[in-house]
């Protein structure tokens, strides 16, 4: 198994377990930390709804903790909505999260890539966080 289908997996199996009854939209994330480490994430809403929390960031909190922000290599986010119903397209990071993202890679000093797919880890299609987000803001 190559490391992006580790990844992809990883990820697949964190989008179960989101927590998503607002939208029945399930999103995983899995980050790929430099020595070959995964930390996962995925979506959890909450009833007032601008307090969820985006699987991407999620995850990146739990890279954050098991190896640091500094030593994010790369990233596969995997989403669609729980009854498999238009899927067809993947999942791209939203404005906040590609700004969380940036974070990380400004910490690594290098591009990040993110790696997109639908629920089913079709639609693969690659970006680097530098193309997501040009001109990040940084302080
Ligand atoms: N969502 C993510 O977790 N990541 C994305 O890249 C896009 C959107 C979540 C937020 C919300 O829980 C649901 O998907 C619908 O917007």
């Amino acid at each position: 198994m190559t490391g992006e289908e580790k990844l992809v997996r990883a990820a697949k199996a964190a989008r179960l377990k989101a927590h998503a009854p607002y939208s029945d939209f399930l999103v995983g994330c899995a980050v790929e930390g430099e020595d070959g480490a995964i930390a996962v994430g995925a979506n959890m809403e909450n009833a007032c709804y601008r307090l969820g929390v985006c699987a991407e960031q999620s995850a990146l909190t739990a890279a954050l903790q098991i190896f640091g922000l500094e030593r994010v290599k790369r990233l596969v986010v995997i989403g669609g909505p729980r009854d498999g119903s238009g899927t067809d397209g993947p999942v791209t990071p939203c404005g906040g999260c590609r700004q969380a993202i940036s974070e990380a890679a400004v910490l690594s000093g290098h591009d990040i890539e993110i790696v997109c797919f639908d629920a089913d880890g079709g639609s693969r299609t690659s970006f680097s966080i530098s193309q997501l987000l040009p001109a990040a803001f940084e302080l």
